[in-house]
């Protein structure tokens, strides 16, 4: 296959050693919100395994989501695209990579419906071009291989206001180029598997909040607004339900379907945790004004209806069921309690976020 995107150079920081490790892993995208989660947790918890961080920093990269152990010695950053055909195939020679577990992706909404180009590129080809490069690393022998994709629930369409939820065999129905790229590109890991054999899951997750979240999103957008006294943009009356899920419970749910999942199969994670946008909007408004000992109430002056997202989906619910029953995984925090989390945790690191609006990260 010919290179699918403009030829990348490629930049390794870390440390590249081939040692004995038990696993080479590949996890893509690392260096986003919930990427930095995965990799923090497997260098952390798994010293056998070499964690080789792909990442071609894009705007939501930021290689300050993950200072607490870049320095660690089974941990490799290494910048590059994940459409560069030819970098991917010789990363899975050099590293000797048995596992994949991929997060790249242009991952906003907004920003797709904006330029779709881009997400067709990125997560349906990116996707294709790593499909590519695992089949023909490891096609004579599948065994102890997995291809894990990390995908969303958008892209089984939306819901009505009533009590239904998303299970792992609703037919997909997305409505967003967002979530039309992101279906396109677990149908293609999904056809590997059909069609090479390659052992492969997915699985589709509903909205995660918490630390190192990119400021465009809904949350770290509106808290980092609120302390600064900015106008918050509810889309259209903020009747639109979304279920949320603290970011390190996903991480876990990665960790535990990684080793313990089927190949094969497809598990929804979600927090039974669903909020209208205004509700929970006040919620952070609650929380922020109470950690900064401001009368509650004071920054509910700062609501502001702006016209809807074009196409914007009704309501998404998950249903987790099967991978509580299957593999024993649960949320471990309430919401107030992530909210709480994560308010505090943008309060001393504020550094964090002026890194981003100032557009220094970009360099680190
Ligand atoms: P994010 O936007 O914070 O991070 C995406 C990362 O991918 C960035 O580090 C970026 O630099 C990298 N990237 C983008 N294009 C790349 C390319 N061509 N080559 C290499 N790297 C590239 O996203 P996120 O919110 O952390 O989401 C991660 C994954 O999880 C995505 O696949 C997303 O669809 C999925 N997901 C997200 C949520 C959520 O609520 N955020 C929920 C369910 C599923
Ligand atoms: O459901 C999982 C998906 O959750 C992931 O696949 C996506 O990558 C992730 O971005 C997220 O998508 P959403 O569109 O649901 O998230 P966002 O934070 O952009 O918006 C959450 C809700 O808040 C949504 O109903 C739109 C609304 N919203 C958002 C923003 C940014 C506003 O009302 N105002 C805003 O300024």
């Amino acid at each position: 296959m010919d290179n699918i995107c403009c030829n990348w150079q490629i930049e390794t920081k870390g440390n590249p050693k081939n040692m004995n490790y038990k696993k080479n892993i590949l996890i893509t995208g690392g260096a986003g919100f919930i990427g930095s989660h995965v990799v923090r947790l497997f260098v952390n918890k798994y010293p056998e395994y070499h964690i080789i961080n792909l990442d071609k920093l894009t705007y939501a990269g930021n290689l300050e989501n993950l200072k607490d152990i870049e320095n660690q010695p089974n941990y490799t950053f290494v910048k590059a695209d994940i459409c560069d055909f030819d970098t991917i195939m010789s990363m899975f020679r050099q590293y000797n990579i048995d596992g994949v577990i991929h997060l790249a992706a242009e991952s906003h909404v907004d920003r797709s419906i904006k330029d779709p180009f881009t997400f067709a590129q990125t997560n349906v080809m990116g996707t294709l071009s790593l499909l590519q490069a695992a089949k023909l690393s490891w096609e004579n022998d599948f065994s102890n291989k997995l291809f894990y994709n990390i995908s969303t629930d958008e892209v089984y369409g939306a819901l009505l206001m009533d009590d239904s939820f998303f299970v792992e065999t609703t037919k997909y129905d997305p409505h967003s180029p967002y979530s039309a790229s992101k279906a396109s590109s677990d149908h293609f890991i999904r056809a590997f598997h059909d069609t090479y054999g390659m052992p492969t899951i997915v699985t589709n997750c509903s909205n995660n909040y918490g630390p190192y979240q990119f400021p465009e999103k809904l949350i770290p957008l509106f808290i980092n607004n609120i302390v600064n006294n900015k106008p918050l943009p509810v889309y259209g009356k903020g009747e639109n339900v979304r279920d949320w899920l603290y970011v390190e419970d996903h991480a876990r749910a990665i960790d535990l379907i990684f080793h313990k999942g089927k190949a094969g199969e497809t598990y929804n994670i979600g927090g039974f945790n669903e909020w209208k946008n205004i509700d929970l909007i006040k919620v952070i408004i609650k929380t922020v004004d109470k950690l900064l000992n401001r009368p509650e109430g004071t920054s509910e002056k700062l609501i502001t209806y702006v016209t809807d997202r074009a196409g914007h989906d009704l309501r998404y619910a998950i249903d987790s069921s099967k991978l509580k029953e299957e593999l024993g995984w649960e949320p471990s925090l309430q919401f107030e309690e992530g909210i709480e989390k994560t308010v505090k945790w943008h309060l001393e690191n504020q550094e964090w976020m002026e890194n981003i609006i100032s557009g220094n990260y970009i360099f680190n």
